[in-house]
């Protein structure tokens, strides 16, 4: 994963490139680092832990200079420690990374034979050594760097800066995003344009194998040339138009929270772009012709967007009839997999970045299948890679959590799948079903009128190893995202089953220290869920029950219930979602986690 960040400028740059990378943190935050050159020499900071510790050591240390290199970190070879915080320098020349080099270990070894001495258990220092003992043999970095690139395997985004050449900045892309930010008096590169913003909105998107050489002394110009082929390239220059200011915790403890209680606003925005509130017909406009016999859905995602594709199953095939598979973005990738002529590809993702998933997105594309990205994230390259997308409009979400982009994918997928419906005439009731649907942020904003009881769960269950989820239906995948949530910020152990699926293995892990949380409207399946919670009762575990059945009991030592507001099988997903977000957040919370920052994850998968 990891965030980038490069300036070169006519004044100083330190400052810039901490703002830079506390827009990046959201790739990764183990530690954090930057270098400049300033006296001829490169000047580094490193810090362990957030960005945070970084600024802090800057305060006591500043940096001058006016090129610079920054990284924020997600460890992926090497422990989290300062000794492995990017910059990775030598005397002439200093590194930043996302990705990882696979041949790195080949690379190392030829290197030590030749005596180099390696300063970090990272797989970039390889590229700062690489490209060192080409610049020692007198040449220029743009041919160091390309020497050094073609010997390198993997996925990379790199910035590199030059002692002895502190009017060049140099930025290479190969499977992890890189952009060009463009002004008259100074260049930028970040991993992202939101990283940018501030400062330029002018920027050209780096492709596969783009190297780009920028430089100071020619009144700073750049060149972009592609590493196989090494000719200068002409990429489009686009003039965004994105927020540049701060996202506030909005008097919130957390991001998460805020986010969870920003749900109304951001579903009925998602829902208003795509349903006509008056007439309650769809206003998706796709050229997408869904009506076809032999059509099939194939949905293709990660972690909770993975989740959110597998309920859309249930309305797919439900509403629309259309056949429809929900595959995991890392595996359909190396599945061989078996694409067929009318498939219809809906990638689905917050970032738009993850590699996985954007995998995906390319080889359905190579194969010519129709691409659809479902995508939180304007200008991501999922947006920019497939044939079509629908933005999900729930807005930055900073927690690592996903929680409005959740619930906002789901909206997005539920009206589709009527869409679908609507042009397939499967179904005579697709408008009252658009019209349930614009109920839903009324219905999510009851459920967080009152959260004490979830504070009060939360207490219990932060006292708790281990935790079972259980769901039916479009609310089997809640309690799998429930699950997730809970194990993310709370780091309490928790799995989720079909509720019908608990007696073929794993009522074995039923006990009286482990609590089941039933997610049980009152639906067509209730009677079938409730005998699967008494049977998990019986068994003298803790029974947490979320329905809309006020008369709902079960016979045991320690019982609790969330009464949630009346729904239908349409609507529920998003009332027991909202349930299932309180319980992990507050769970966490009495558990004094990092719930916005939970240990070892990164809010955008950028390595595989
Ligand atoms: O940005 P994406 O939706 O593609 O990300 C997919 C997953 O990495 C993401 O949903 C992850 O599981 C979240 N941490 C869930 O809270």
């Amino acid at each position: 994963m990891c965030g980038i960040i490069g300036i070169l400028s006519n004044n100083l740059v330190a400052e810039r490139l901490i703002d830079g990378l506390s827009r990046l943190e959201y790739r990764g935050y183990d530690s954090a680092g930057i270098a400049t050159i300033w006296e001829n020499t490169i000047a580094k900071r490193r810090s362990e832990g957030k960005l945070q510790a970084l600024k802090d050591l800057l305060g006591q240390k500043p940096l001058q200079g006016n090129v610079g290199i920054g990284h924020t970190r997600w460890a992926t070879h090497g422990s989290p420690t300062h000794q492995n915080a990017h910059p990775h320098a030598t005397d002439r020349v200093a590194v930043v990374h996302n990705g990882i080099i696979e041949n790195y270990q080949l690379l190392k070894n030829d290197l030590l034979k030749n005596g180099v001495i390696f300063k970090s258990e990272t797989d970039t220092e390889v590229v700062v050594h690489l490209i060192d003992q080409a610049l020692q043999l007198g040449k220029s970095p743009e041919v160091a760097v390309q020497e050094t690139l073609a010997k390198l395997h993997g996925a990379f985004a790199l910035a590199i800066i030059f002692k002895d050449h502190p009017d060049v900045l140099i930025g290479a892309r190969r499977g992890s995003p890189l952009v060009l930010g463009i002004c008259e008096n100074e260049l930028f590169l970040g991993s992202d344009a939101w990283a940018l913003a501030p400062w330029t909105q002018k920027v050209c998107y780096l492709e596969e194998g783009d190297v780009v050489i920028m430089k100071r002394s020619d009144g700073f110009t750049y060149t972009i040339f592609n590493d196989e082929a090494w000719a200068p390239i002409n990429r489009p220059v686009k003039h965004l138009n994105l927020a540049t200011g701060a996202v506030s915790k909005g008097g919130y403890s957390h991001f998460m929270l805020k986010e969870i209680f920003e749900q109304p606003q951001t579903l009925s925005d998602t829902l208003l772009s795509l349903i006509d509130a008056e007439t309650q017909t769809s206003r998706i406009n796709l050229p997408i012709d869904f009506s076809g016999e032999h059509i099939r859905i194939r949905l293709i995602a990660c972690g909770s967007s993975y989740y959110a594709s597998l309920t859309a199953k249930y309305w797919f095939e439900k509403y629309a009839r259309i056949l429809c598979e929900v595959d995991l973005a890392s595996e359909f990738r190396y599945c061989d997999p078996v694409l067929g002529k009318h498939d219809i590809f809906i990638f689905v993702s917050q970032s738009g970045e993850t590699t996985d998933t954007l995998a995906a997105l390319n080889l359905a594309k190579a194969k010519g299948c129709v691409t659809l990205a479902l995508v939180n994230v304007p200008e991501s390259s999922m947006t920019r890679t497939a044939d079509h997308h629908i933005l999900t409009l729930a807005g930055p979400e900073i927690g690592v959590a996903s929680t409005k982009a959740f619930t906002a994918q789901l909206a997005v997928l539920c009206a589709l799948a009527l869409h679908a419906a609507a042009q397939r005439k499967t179904i005579d009731t697709v408008s009252v079903h658009l019209g349930e649907l614009l109920h839903v942020p009324k219905l999510v904003a009851q459920v967080l009128q009152d959260v004490s009881l979830f504070d009060e769960l939360g207490l219990r269950l932060s006292q708790t190893r281990d935790v079972l989820f259980i769901g039916r239906g479009t609310n089997y995948p809640i309690a799998l995202e429930g699950a997730l949530k809970l194990k993310e910020i709370s780091y309490i152990h928790a799995e989720a089953y079909a509720a019908g699926e608990l007696k073929h293995g794993p009522i074995a892990l039923v006990d009286k220290l482990t609590p089941l949380i039933a997610i049980a409207p009152n639906d067509a399946w209730f009677e079938k869920t409730s005998s699967n919670i008494q049977e998990v009762a019986t068994r003298g575990a803790p029974i947490i029950i979320l329905t809309d059945n006020p008369a709902f009991t079960v016979n045991c030592p320690e019982f609790h219930k969330i009464l949630l507001p009346k729904s239908t099988p349409l609507n529920a997903c998003f009332i027991y979602t909202a349930a299932v977000q309180c319980i992990a957040y507050y769970t966490a919370l009495h558990k004094g986690t990092d719930v916005d920052q939970p240990r070892n994850l990164a809010k955008s998968v950028t390595v595989e």
